[in-house]
């Protein structure tokens, strides 16, 4: 943590849109006109392209930059590997998959001197990150800022602080990311975390599956949800420091690491839509009844990577945002349901509307496949009772990891000191009132 990265947090400026084709160049005459690899690049620049998606992907769906930097990626020694620490990847077969409503607290305070890296813990997940199906939840919680720089050859990285701000250094630039702000990393991007505060706690999605894009919005329109161009993108800028720099690489479930005789973060200009980005999801537009019943929670979906089958998410991310109900004769906390879909939730600030105690900010739920859940008894007893004038929920922010398989834990989170041990007990008290 240091005043500098604060005060650089504040001056940073971005581009703008999700998608979209952008450029951006730190020396002006850095970006070459009319091609991508001129015969000799500007600046003595070499020119290096990076592939999120296979080159022959269609062009909505292809994600892939052009990077002008001072030393070429290719430039490296060898890889040896590095101690995983508390990271896990699919497949996940160390225990075995558990039908039961499972709910965390926060992650307890790390060692002294832990970077963002080294404080990732893997809670579980689902699919194989070498078949590029599937997804990780890790939470984090780190109280140092980073001094190597990592990359996820395995996934991109949504990540979502709950406490503390990030300033993210990419080989894109710069972002700065705060609680009920999102960041993601593309694949493959090389970046360092910096601390804003003195420590820093949150979540990741790690997405193995196809980048995350804007769901459709089908009969809503044009517009709403998150709206293209809230997302935000780095301008370019580099570090050109010469001296050892530790470079991580995860891939295929296992760190990997190098001392590089550079900073890798060296990308002078670039343009393409393979990039870092950050959200804030006090920008997402709410949308609801206005009549009766909920919509499903898909109506909060921020970003879906999608699958081969129409419709089906290998993950959505979604988030509870603020919102007035007026619903006539209607339950309105969440309802009560069994899903298909395995739902990841945690909670960024307040309290979420079908929990009136026990899921506090940091901490997570887990409702694999098909297993029963629903608000608790004291919530249920409120609600079935509530005078329905409007109401504005504005008390807190969870989000939702959502995903078609069902994610299995990893033994640290199967054996943690923070699980909950009597979470069932929330639905113990919901009590018989058929009058037939
Ligand atoms: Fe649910």
């Amino acid at each position: 943590m240091s005043g500098d990265a604060r005060k650089t947090a504040a001056g940073l400026s971005y581009l703008t849109g999700f998608g979209n084709e952008h450029s951006s160049e730190a020396v002006p005459g850095a970006l070459p006109e009319g091609r991508n690899s001129p015969q000799r690049a500007p600046l003595g620049l070499y020119a290096e392209q990076l592939s999120g998606t296979a080159f022959t992907e269609p062009r909505s769906h292809n994600r892939r930059s052009w990077l002008y930097r001072i030393r070429p990626s290719a430039a490296h020694p060898a890889f040896t590997r590095a101690d995983n620490g508390t990271i896990r990847t699919a497949p996940f077969t160390e225990t075995v998959p558990d039908p039961n409503r499972l709910r965390w607290n926060p992650l307890p305070e790390p060692p002294a001197g832990t970077d963002f890296l080294a404080g990732l813990w893997t809670l579980g997940g689902n699919g194989d990150a070498t078949q590029r199906t599937g997804m990780a939840v890790h939470l984090y919680h780190a109280n140092a800022s980073m001094e190597r720089v990592f990359s996820d050859a395995d996934g991109e990285l949504l990540i979502v602080p709950e406490r503390g701000g990030l300033l993210l250094h990419t080989e894109f630039g710069r972002l700065a990311v705060e609680p009920a702000q999102v960041a993601l990393i593309p694949r493959g991007v090389r970046f360092r975390a910096e601390l804003l505060d003195e420590s820093a706690r949150g979540y990741v999605c790690e997405n193995y599956g196809a980048p995350f894009q804007l769901p459709d919005l089908g009969p809503i329109g044009a517009n709403g949800l998150a709206n293209a161009r809230d997302f935000q993108a780095p301008v370019a800028a580099y570090e050109d420091v010469t001296g050892p720099v530790e470079v991580v690489n995860k891939f295929c479930g296992n760190l990997w690491t190098a001392t590089y005789g550079h900073s890798p973060l060296d990308v002078v200009a670039w343009h393409g839509n393979h990039v870092p980005y950050v959200y804030d999801l006090r920008r997402f537009n709410v949308i609801g009844t206005i009549s009766y019943d909920h919509p499903d929670p898909s109506i909060f979906t921020v970003l879906t990577s999608p699958s081969d089958t129409p419709g089906l998410a290998g993950v959505d991310f979604v988030v509870f945002a603020p919102r007035w109900l007026v619903g006539e004769d209607t339950f309105r906390p969440p309802y009560f349901h069994r899903n298909v879909m395995s739902e990841y939730m945690g909670l960024i600030e307040g309290a979420y509307d079908a929990k009136a105690e026990g899921f506090v900010p940091g901490g997570g739920s887990l409702h694999n496949m098909m297993s029963a859940h629903g608000p608790d008894r004291e919530t249920f007893d409120r609600a079935s009772a509530a005078e329905l004038k409007p109401q504005k929920v504005d008390d807190g922010l969870a989000f939702m990891f959502e995903t078609r398989w069902p994610v299995t834990l990893t033994p640290h989170a199967a054996g943690a000191d923070h699980l909950q041990r009597r979470y069932d007990d929330v639905w113990r008290g919901l009590e018989r009132h058929f009058r037939g």
